[in-house]
């Protein structure tokens, strides 16, 4: 893969290398309010984004911390971001997705990607755990523009399956296992910082969507430009556009929540 996508230098990946007792397999992003799993990791060594030289400067926003996780969960060597970027922040969808950049340099085939999101589908309430099957991408951009692919290759990464099937089915086996309900749907990504209006949640669940959210997106594209499996976890913390929607009731719901889809990660990573 090509210097240009990765666009993580070669201290950073030493830096991790050199933290790490093994070199991680798998990376999961932390969404808001799911911080806690970092405080599950044996061995766990943290870097401050501050120290990474490719870490794109953005003003960190309340209940994103900012450090890299590196240890095991259940004996698989993981990397965890404790806080992401957000293109709301003001960076390019390219910057947004630097976790899953960083996560391909330091060797990791699989990204686990957590988010809070607001519900869109009626059945769906605050707590509940949707399986990403899809995405549908309303952030106007996308993080390989300028990108002219791979050496001999091209650019246009197929989007199909983005969200691995094999994942997604073991993801359902773990949650059965631990008695967690899940549901499959499709995540709408915007652009942000402002919650959704009626009428935009409207129209995000007449054009397909279950959930919305101000995340993921870039960083699931480009991870599979680099050729990770995904799999995407979104906690439904509010009603899209419901009444009294802030950003505390999103991260107390997150908190409330945070456990189950702690087990619940915990029992999909013992299976990879
Ligand atoms: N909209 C967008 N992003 C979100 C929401 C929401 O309702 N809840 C948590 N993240």
């Amino acid at each position: 893969m090509t210097e240009r996508i990765l666009g993580v230098p070669d201290a950073d990946v030493a830096r991790v290398r050199d933290a790490a007792t093994d070199p991680a397999r798998v990376g999961v992003v932390l969404g808001s309010g799911l911080a806690g799993l970092a405080d599950l990791v044996e061995d766990a060594r943290a870097i401050p984004y501050a120290q990474l030289e490719s870490i794109p400067s953005a003003p960190l926003v309340a209940g994103h911390a900012g450090s890299l996780v590196l240890g095991r969960i259940a004996d698989l060597p993981v990397m965890l971001f404790s806080g992401r970027i957000h293109q709301y922040q003001g960076v390019s969808a390219h910057d947004a997705a630097w976790p899953s950049r960083m996560a391909a340099a330091a060797g990791c085939d699989t990204l686990v990607v957590t988010n809070a999101s607001g519900g869109v589908a009626k059945d769906l309430a605050p707590g509940d755990i949707v399986l990403i099957a899809d995405h549908i991408n309303l952030t106007g951009t996308n993080p390989l523009v300028g990108w002219p692919g791979p050496p001999g290759g091209s650019p246009f990464v197929p989007m199909r399956d983005a969200y691995d099937p094999d994942l997604r089915s073991l993801a359902r086996e773990a949650a059965a296992g631990e008695v967690v309900p899940v549901r499959e749907g499709v995540y709408a990504g915007l652009l942000g910082p402002t919650y959704e209006t009626p009428a935009e949640v409207a129209y995000v669940r007449r054009v397909g969507a279950d959930v919305v959210g101000m995340s993921t997106v870039p960083e699931v594209i480009a991870a599979r430009a680099l050729g990770m499996r995904v799999l995407g976890l979104s906690l439904v913390t509010n009603v899209a556009a419901g009444p009294g929607l802030s950003h505390a009731e999103v991260l107390q719901a997150g908190r409330d929540a945070a456990d189950r889809l702690t087990r619940l990660v915990i029992a999909i990573l013992r299976k990879l």
